[in-house]
């Protein structure tokens, strides 16, 4: 393997080799901690920026597999150091970590930057965190390499699998239409998540993980591998050992992020059955390695993709661990192989066909061949049209099917409270042919896009049996969930988008197949009430809230600030070291 980098032009020696006063203080303060110079001397420091805290559930076990990376990086000549950054538990923080993605790609980037180190690996797993630390990787340009922290075991209660999130919502339907009590649900409750790792649906984090692998970001099936298995632990180690050759190798994200590396991790999600958050991070992703991916990307994709993971919420059985049994992400990408860009290089130093050579499917059913798929167009779909110019989605694969094609009228609430309590009343006025509607949830309006996007059925449809009807919000929502659940309206009504005009018995008819989504209103009609539209009040006077404000993306523009962007200004120069 050839050295483009020789000790001497290692980044960090900028901090530690110069014979002066400063470089001095470094040399001393790293002997403060009881390091001797022979430990960092012409070696890689390699950061490891752990997301792990006291209340991340997904990320536990980060606080020992931080030794495993360290003991691979040290085996391989490199000298580690932990960074913690933020950690973005999905379930604990409000009002969403969407509001918080790009704080720590922030954190991220900057960690990186302000550092004296050559190489860094990102430990990341639950939702945001994978985005957001590619991201922060990406723009500050030293090699990286992401180390996933891998689902968590299947759940169980009383001998029936449960699903993260799917089972939960699904279970607490059951509840609020009296068929299971308290006793039940607590069973639930204690048996959906029984070990550390991310939720194990094809949720965001684990649609996340696979695409920064199908990205080429991380080792071959890394994403796939339970976070409780012992091969995660030999996973970490592994990649400990491979960043330090990826300094010497001088091998940089802007090497691997290529526009053939995002076309592989979309149609790779698309096959998946990947989280509708999916389009907003990639694109996010992309745009900070200045590829221009958009939603269109993502609609080409969904026609020549089917979706061969069966997993829950698009298939109706298996689960992450199942899917790691069965030949996981590599066994999944072997099946796609006509349709992905092999060439493309990756972390491992090899192309992602030379990675997945010899890539075997054991179990059929739970990965499927292209002619058996479990839908046989992509995940997500891209509608557009009056109540939506910028784009709207929808995940086809785990709605009704009937519902693909429908009109019927708007039931519309301002806020989620309000939502919130008309569906539990059982005096509401709706059927199953409405489309009930929320907005103000987008990325201003949320604030931060929350996952809010998979309304609540309200209860008296649920009583009569109804398990699935239209629904509608510039939110997101989890990638857990299901249901006929159109998101990401663009632009979102808070700052006027057209959403904000439609008013509760309009017509809004919805056409999967022919991807579009209008309301039946007059351009008149809807000229008056733009006329009498105002704006509401802002969300934010102060702080990280009034800066979100003032640089937030809308959803099919991915939601990162704006000044991140490749094209804002020029590149952030190296530290003056003085
Ligand atoms: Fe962390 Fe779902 S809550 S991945």
């Amino acid at each position: 393997m050839s050295k483009p980098k020789s000790p001497d032009s290692l980044r960090s020696a900028r901090w530690f080799a110069p014979d002066d006063l400063r470089s001095s203080t470094h040399r001393s303060r790293a002997m403060q901690m009881g390091y001797a110079a022979s430990e960092w001397s012409g070696k890689p420091v390699i950061a490891i920026i752990n997301t792990w805290s006291d209340i991340n559930p997904c990320h536990a076990h980060f606080k020992t597999r931080v030794d495993d990376v360290k003991r691979g990086v040290l085996q391989a000549g490199g000298f580690p150091i932990e960074l913690p950054a933020i950690s973005l538990a999905e379930i604990f923080v409000k009002p969403t970590t969407m509001l918080y993605r790009n704080m720590l790609a922030m954190d991220t980037e900057e960690l990186i930057r302000s550092h004296p180190v050559d190489g860094v690996v990102l430990m990341g797993g639950c939702d945001k965190t994978t985005p957001a630390l590619l991201m922060g990787a990406t723009s500050a340009g030293l090699p990286a390499i992401y180390v996933p922290a891998g689902p968590m075991l299947r759940g169980n209660w009383q001998g029936t699998v449960l699903g993260s999130g799917s089972d939960v919502w699904k279970y607490w339907d059951e509840r609020r239409a009296g068929r299971i009590g308290k006793t039940e649900w607590e069973g639930v409750e204690a048996g959906v998540a029984r070990s550390h790792g991310t939720c194990m649906t094809m949720g965001t984090a684990a649609t996340m993980m696979a695409i920064a692998e199908a990205l080429g970001m991380s080792l071959t099936g890394a994403s796939s591998i339970p976070a409780a298995d012992v091969n995660h632990i030999r996973m970490c180690s592994a990649s400990g050992r491979r960043i330090v050759e990826m300094v010497w190798e001088d091998l940089t994200p802007a090497k691997i992020l290529t526009r053939d590396a995002f076309e592989n991790a979309i149609r790779t999600g698309m096959a998946m059955g990947c989280s509708t958050n999916a389009i907003i991070h990639v694109i996010a992703q992309a745009r900070r390695a200045g590829i221009p991916i958009d939603l269109d990307d993502f609609e080409k994709a969904s026609r020549i993709i089917p979706v061969i993971a069966n997993i829950r919420p698009s298939g109706d059985t298996y689960l992450m661990e199942d899917f790691f049994y069965a030949g996981g992400l590599p066994g999944l990408m072997s099946r796609l192989k006509d349709k992905l860009h092999l060439g493309a290089l990756t972390v491992t130093g090899r192309t992602l066909g030379e990675n997945i050579d010899g890539a075997g499917v054991f179990n059929d059913d739970v990965i499927r061949t292209i002619d058996n798929p479990i839908y046989n167009e992509g995940a997500l779909a891209v509608l557009k049209g009056n109540l939506a110019p910028d784009g709207c989605v929808i995940k086809p694969s785990a709605c009704a099917p009937h519902l693909r094609k429908h009109s019927g009228p708007a039931l519309v609430f301002d806020d989620y409270p309000s939502m919130k309590a008309a569906v539990d009343n059982e005096d509401l006025d709706v059927t199953p042919d409405h489309i009930l509607v929320l907005r103000n949830a987008g990325p201003l309006g949320g604030p931060g896009m929350p996952e809010w996007g998979m309304l609540p059925m309200p209860k008296k449809l649920l009583k009569a049996g109804v398990k699935d009807m239209l629904r509608l919000s510039d939110a997101r929502m989890s990638g857990t969930s299901y249901g006929a659940c159109i998101l990401h309206v663009a632009p979102e009504a808070y700052i006027g988008g057209p959403l904000a005009l439609l008013k509760t018995g309009d017509i809004v008819s919805v056409d999967v197949p022919g991807r579009s989504i209008r309301m039946e209103v007059s351009d008149e009609e809807l000229a008056r009430r733009r006329a009498a539209w105002t704006p509401p009040p802002p969300r934010y006077e102060r702080g990280y809230g009034w800066m979100f404000a003032k640089h937030i993306r809308q959803a099919n523009d991915g939601c990162d600030f704006d000044f991140l962007e490749t094209q804002f200004g020029a590149p952030v120069a190296e530290p003056v070291i003085y």
